[in-house]
């Protein structure tokens, strides 16, 4: 497992701002479409392309083509909805699977209460969204999902992590090398309720409210 953690002034501008209790929902949301952005353009580093001849009006010359299969693009519901649109500004033709996970917040444990992924995940290159990596549970979880079902890399993209969610997903999938995350930040801790330190709250409430 390899994990990135993006090391860039806009990047952490951003964050900054999106950690900050004064920050109101409509500002939260576009802020995270932005940084979605950034994260995306170093999470597709390694994406699978193939070389093509074209013609530009002055001569033929060989370019560079996303290849087949298209990616697929998983945000985790509810919180990863709120990344989709800064992925898929980046990668427009890639398909979009949903999970729906949930940690049981007395077990911590992930429970699927949706799912609208093909079965054959074969030779895909798979990118999840989930902005808090904190217990790992959740991410563990999508993560063998995809595994299970053929996904030829897994890059997950998320905001924060604390360090012990990644140790968390290394002692589980971390023998895979196909498994990527890519990162804003790793924060100091999680606290005895299972939020990041300092941490930004809760994504989801964040940007949804609570509901
Ligand atoms: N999920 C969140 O939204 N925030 C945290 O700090 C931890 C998990």
């Amino acid at each position: 497992m390899r994990v990135h953690v993006a090391d860039h002034p806009l990047v952490a501008h951003k964050l900054t701002v999106l950690r900050q209790t004064s920050t109101p929902s409509p500002v939260f949301r576009q802020l995270t479409e932005e940084l979605v952005t950034l994260l995306a353009y170093e999470a597709t580093r390694e994406i699978a392309v193939e070389r093509v001849e074209i013609d530009t009006p002055v001569a033929r010359t060989l370019g560079t083509h996303l290849t087949h299969p298209r990616p697929m693009v998983v945000p985790i519901l509810r919180a990863g909805l709120g990344m989709l649109e800064g992925m898929t500004r980046l990668l427009p033709t890639a398909e979009v699977g949903f999970l729906g996970l949930q940690r049981n917040e007395e077990t911590l444990e992930a429970i699927t209460y949706a799912n609208r992924l093909p079965d054959d995940l074969a030779g895909r290159q798979c990118y999840v969204l989930d902005p808090m990596l904190a217990t790992g549970g959740t991410l563990v979880a999508a993560i063998q999902y995809l595994i299970e079902r053929g996904a030829r890399h897994v890059t997950c993209i998320t905001l924060l992590c604390a360090p012990e969610g990644l140790a968390t997903v290394e002692a589980a999938v971390g023998h895979h090398a196909d498994v990527t995350i890519v990162t804003a930040a790793v924060d100091e801790r999680l606290n005895d309720k299972g939020y990041i330190v300092p941490g930004l709250g809760d994504a989801g409430d964040r940007l949804y409210g609570v509901v």
